[in-house]
């Protein structure tokens, strides 16, 4: 099985989920390409090479960085030239995605990080794969300047996460979609 795993991270939150969920693929003997990135990163990868891509973002006003927004849309239209986007975007055997995010949601909770979740979620979506699972990961603000929020919203107390209840969690569930 090929798998990548693309993620971005601005304050390193992201960085914890990403580099439990490689170590929980590696211990359960799997290889992954893991790219993070960055500003014009990624033009090189074509998603259909893979049978199964994990992505990941921090949420940044209700959607991925802004490197992960772009890296998408080139994606996009690079599949799209390559006609490799159809109509109705029929599902394509052995291929699986699993999206997920570290998010504040100091204003209105979770509902804050979904639409993140699902763009990224629409790109795999219209190529035919199938998304296998969402995972919402809270993280504390870590700008001074923000670190209120971590206290202050509808979240509660969300200080020092994820932590390592949380990315047991991430472990565990990597070895669930293994299962699959
Ligand atoms: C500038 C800034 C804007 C943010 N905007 C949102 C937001 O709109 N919604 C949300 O749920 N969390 C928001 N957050 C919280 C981050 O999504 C959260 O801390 C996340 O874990 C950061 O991931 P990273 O450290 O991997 O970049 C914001 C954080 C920062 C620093």
């Amino acid at each position: 099985m090929k798998i990548l795993h693309l993620y971005y991270t601005s304050t390193g939150n992201t960085r914890k989920v990403a580099e439990t969920i490689d170590q929980a693929l590696n211990n359960a003997g799997h290889q992954v390409d893991s790219v993070k990135v960055g500003k014009n990163t990624g033009d090189d990868i074509n998603l259909l090479d893979y049978d199964m891509v994990f992505a990941g973002s921090g949420v940044y006003e209700w959607l991925p960085g802004k490197s992960m927004q772009d890296l998408f849309g080139r994606l996009r239209r690079k599949h799209a030239e390559n006609g490799d986007i159809k109509p109705a975007s029929p599902k394509r055997s052995g291929k699986n995605a699993v999206i997920y995010c570290t998010y504040g949601g100091v204003h209105t909770g979770i509902n804050e990080a979904i639409p993140a979740v699902k763009f990224m979620g629409q790109l795999f979506d219209h190529l035919g794969f199938t998304i296998l699972d969402e995972w919402y990961v809270p993280g504390e603000y870590v700008p001074e300047k923000m670190q209120k929020f971590s206290e202050a919203g509808r979240m509660g107390d969300i200080r020092g996460r994820p932590d390592a209840h949380d990315l047991n969690e991430v472990a565990q569930k990597v070895n669930g979609i293994l299962r699959v």
